[in-house]
């Protein structure tokens, strides 16, 4: 199965409580950064070691470090950009990939504005992070992007994720895995994940 669904009860909560339809701005923003922390922890759970000598108090120690480059947190603006500082928190050195599409809310196509990737991703994880995933169109166009400049291990961080999403993302990068608090039912005639959260954008960012 390609998507990951984090049934942790920290998750489900926090999850609830932004389905709420009175959830302040505020409270959107928290929990949205609460949640990607905890989705970022389950997502890293598989990153790989190699063992270290180093000098600790009493001599040489041999220890567990992270192997290879450091990662690549990928934000896809705008909503993204309210999973950064929940991720940065467990990864705080991890170097920052930005995308910017929006979705064009006729066509439901992400139209790209914005691109800016850290170097050698060839020899780093990607961890892109969006709070929904609907269509998908936005995802496969994001490891569309990152594939085109080399990187070769990807993986997805979303909230709410609809069928629909999964299964283009599955078609397209099967060797990308998605994580996400939740498989939701399906998307409206609008292209909203039904029953979602809503503009996860609008509410982080206070629009509308
Ligand atoms: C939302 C969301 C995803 C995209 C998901 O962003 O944050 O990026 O739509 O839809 P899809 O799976 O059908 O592509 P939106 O384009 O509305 O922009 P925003 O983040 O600026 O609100
Ligand atoms: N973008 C959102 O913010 N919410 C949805 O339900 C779908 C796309």
């Amino acid at each position: 199965m390609q998507i990951t669904v984090v049934e942790h009860p920290l998750v489900q909560h926090k999850l609830a409580l932004l389905r709420e339809e009175d959830v302040s701005t505020n409270k959107f923003r928290l929990l949205t950064e609460e949640l990607a922390r905890l989705l970022a922890y389950e997502a890293t759970r598989d990153l790989k070691l190699e063992t270290k000598t180093i000098q600790g108090w009493c001599g040489a120690v041999e220890v567990q470090k992270i192997k290879g480059k450091k990662l690549t947190v990928v934000p896809i603006l705008r909503a993204g950009l309210g999973m950064l500082n929940g991720v940065l928190d467990l990864v705080p050195s991890a170097k920052i990939s930005v995308v910017g599409l929006a979705r064009n809310e006729e066509t439901l196509q992400p139209e790209p504005y914005f691109e800016k990737f850290v170097g050698k991703l060839d020899d780093r994880l990607a961890l892109i992070i969006d709070p929904m995933l609907a269509t998908g169109g936005s995802m496969v166009a994001t490891i569309d992007m990152l594939k085109r400049k080399g990187c070769q291990q990807i993986k997805a961080i979303v909230m709410v994720a609809a069928p629909e999403g999964v299964k283009l993302v599955n078609e397209r990068h099967p060797d990308v895995q998605i994580y996400a608090a939740s498989l939701d039912s399906h998307l409206n005639e609008q292209g909203y994940i039904i029953p979602g959260l809503g503009d996860a954008g609008d509410k982080i960012f206070g629009t509308k």
